[in-house]
């Protein structure tokens, strides 16, 4: 990945001038030099050679309008920032390859210095497609200036603390690592999704435990996927599963929780039931999660 290189490039005074162009964009998209020179507290030559070289390995833009000259951060940039911050905490210490490109999300491998393998999932929502924000509309309210940091930063955040208020039970979802700006570091399954295998071993288990999960997710955590189904079950080869993708949960007692719990278990029966013609009724599987407790 560049940023990951750039990394290594990168003195920490240009580093500081990215991460005052971050502060900046709090307040509007495009952070003018003297905004820029104060979040810094550089001298405004320090500020402008540093702009200029942070220009040159192409991790800002300047906008185009001749007064009031002023830059933003690239995606590049903040996934440096993130990056870097993850490194400086001990969280990860090298990045791998890119394992998985979601909706709205790239996810790399990645190791600490014990050689441990994580995931590492990079949020890329609302430079492309803004419809993926609706989803978001709960956490971020009626605000008019909506920066597409701040959008990435809120789902990483989200994300990891539904990982981390399920991971205490202990079932098959990854567990939370760190996270810093929109990147979540968390457990890795070599795998790859339910959705790309042409056979599995023992449909029936497999199906069988998902629900039973869900179901304990829903009783003990309070939680519901919100987006379950094929795409967001990794597998492996020796049948171990993860749930993962958690940024569109729900607590329990959200008004629409039983539509939404509804319509995770209808998925993921109705791809059992085409696939592996596994028959099963999504409304009594649901109806099971209110009066039976595990
Ligand atoms: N913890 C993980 N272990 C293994 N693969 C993962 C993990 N997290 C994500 N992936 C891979 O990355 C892809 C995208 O991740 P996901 O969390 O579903 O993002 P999105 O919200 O963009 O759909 C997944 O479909 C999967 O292939
Ligand atoms: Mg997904």
């Amino acid at each position: 990945m560049e940023a990951a290189r750039l990394l290594t490039k990168l003195e920490k005074e240009d580093l500081r001038i990215l991460m005052a162009i971050e502060i900046g964009m709090k307040r509007s998209e495009f952070v003018k030099v003297n905004d820029i020179r104060f979040y810094s507290r550089y001298p405004i030559e320090e500020t402008l050679y540093r702009l200029n070289r942070v220009h040159k390995y192409d991790l800002i833009i300047r906008n185009s309008s001749k007064h009031d000259l002023g830059y933003t951060l690239n995606s590049k940039a903040y996934d440096l920032l993130a990056l870097r911050a993850l490194v400086e905490k001990g969280t990860i210490a090298q990045l791998g390859p890119l394992i998985g490109k979601g909706k709205e999300s790239d996810v790399f491998s990645c190791m600490d210095d014990k050689e441990n393998i994580f995931a590492l999932k990079l949020y890329r929502m609302g430079r492309t497609s803004f419809k993926n924000i609706k989803k978001l509309r709960d956490l971020i309210g009626e605000r008019t200036h909506m920066s597409w940091l701040y959008v990435n930063r809120l789902a990483a955040k989200k994300e990891y603390e539904a990982l981390r208020s399920i991971y205490e039970l202990n079932l098959n979802t990854p567990k939370p690592i760190g996270y810093n700006r929109h990147a979540v570091v968390m457990e890795y399954l070599r795998g790859k999704e339910l959705v790309y295998y042409s056979d599995i071993d023992d449909p029936r288990y497999i199906f069988d435990k998902i629900i039973s999960q869900i179901k304990h997710i829903y009783q003990k955590g309070n939680l519901i996927h919100g987006d379950l189904g094929e795409f967001n079950i990794v597998l492996d080869q020796q049948g171990n599963i993860l749930i993962i993708d958690w940024l569109q949960s729900v607590p329990s007692d959200h008004p629409n929780a039983r539509l939404l719990l509804l319509r995770d278990i209808q998925n993921l029966c109705n791809f059992f039931r085409k696939k592996y013609r596994i028959i099963s009724n999504p409304d009594d599987i649901v109806k099971s999660f209110f009066t039976n407790k595990t």
